[in-house]
C-alpha cells in the first residue's frame, strides 16, 4: 500500500472518520480492509459500468457515478448517460450520482432512476459557511453555464487531464503554455518528460490560489455547469430545504 494512504487511513481512525471516498483508480484488496477496519464506509468513483462492477465486486460500499457536467477533474461522458448505464445494472450496491445536480427536481429524476442518493458541489460553493474566498463566490454567482468549460488540451502528445471551471485568464494563459511548450519540445528544447511536467506544472496550487487568496484572474475558479443556477450567498440550511422541498415535491407529482 502507498505509505501517504496509510498515513491517511491513520489519520481517518484518528478522527473517526465515518465514510472515505476513493477516487482515480481501484482500490487494492489491502486498502480496501484497512480502510474497513477503522470503521469507515468506503464509496469509490466509477466512470464505467464495467469500472462500477468491479468495485462492486471488491466490496466497496457505494459507488459514486460522475458525469462531465461536473465542476473540477471529469471524465469524458455526462451524467445523463453515466446514470442510465449503470443504474439499472448494479444491484446490491447503493449509486450516487453527481455532476451538473442544481434542483430538486433532477435529485428527483435520478432517485426515480434508482439513485441511492447524490453529489453536489457547485451548488454548495457559495454557501454562506464555505470558506471560499469573497472573490472566487462572486465569480462563481456571475457566472452562466457556458462559462464552466473544461480545459483544453492541444496536442495529444501531451495529455491534459480535463478540469471544468470558469474561463479566466489563467485558462487563456494555459494555452499560450501549451502551444509554447510544443514549440520548445518540436525544436528539441524540451525532452518529452519535461515538456509534460511543464504543462501539469501550470495548474499546481491554482484553486488555492483562487479559492483562499481570491486571485480569480491566475487560479483555477473550479465549477460545474450547474454554475447558472448559483444565484446568491445562502446558508446551507436553506440551499438543502430548497433542494429538498424541490425533490419531494417532484416525487409527489409523479408518483
Ligand atoms: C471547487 C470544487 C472543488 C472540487 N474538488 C474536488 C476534489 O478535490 N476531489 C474530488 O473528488 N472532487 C472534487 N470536486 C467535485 C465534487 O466532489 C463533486 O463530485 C462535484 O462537484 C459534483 O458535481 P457538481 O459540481 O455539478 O455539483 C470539486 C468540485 C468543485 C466545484
Amino acid at each position: 500500500m502507498h505509505p501517504d494512504l496509510d498515513a491517511l487511513i491513520d489519520i481517518c481512525a484518528d478522527y473517526g472518520i465515518g465514510h472515505v471516498v476513493l477516487a482515480g483508480g481501484l482500490p487494492t484488496v489491502a486498502s480496501l480492509g484497512r480502510i474497513k477496519a477503522t470503521g469507515a464506509r468506503v464509496l469509490a468513483f466509477a466512470p464505467t459500468l464495467a469500472f462500477a462492477r468491479r468495485l462492486a465486486r471488491s466490496g466497496v460500499d457505494g459507488v459514486i457515478v460522475e458525469g462531465m457536467e461536473a465542476g473540477g477533474h471529469i471524465g469524458p461522458v455526462s451524467t445523463s448517460i453515466l446514470s442510465q448505464e449503470i443504474l439499472p445494472c448494479l444491484d446490491g450496491t447503493p449509486v450516487f450520482v453527481a455532476g451538473g445536480i442544481g434542483r430538486g427536481q433532477a435529485i428527483a429524476g435520478y432517485l426515480r432512476m434508482g439513485a441511492a442518493g447524490v453529489q453536489l458541489g457547485t451548488r454548495f460553493v457559495c454557501a454562506t459557511e464555505s470558506v471560499a474566498h469573497p472573490n472566487f463566490k462572486a465569480s462563481l454567482i456571475r457566472a452562466s453555464a457556458r462559462d464552466a468549460q473544461p480545459s483544453v488540451q492541444l496536442d495529444p502528445r501531451f495529455p491534459v487531464i480535463p478540469v471544468r471551471a470558469i474561463t479566466n485568464k489563467a485558462s487563456r494563459d494555459f494555452l499560450d503554455k501549451q502551444f509554447d511548450v510544443i514549440r520548445r519540445h518540436d525544436s528539441g528544447e524540451l525532452g518529452v518528460k519535461a515538456a509534460q511536467l511543464e504543462i501539469e506544472h501550470f495548474w499546481s496550487g491554482a484553486l488555492r490560489r483562487a479559492v483562499v487568496d481570491g486571485d480569480i484572474e491566475h487560479g483555477s475558479l473550479m465549477a460545474g455547469q450547474s454554475v447558472g443556477m448559483v444565484t446568491a450567498e445562502q446558508p446551507t440550511a436553506e440551499i438543502i430545504d430548497t433542494l429538498v422541498h424541490e425533490a419531494v415535491s417532484s416525487l409527489a407529482q409523479h408518483s
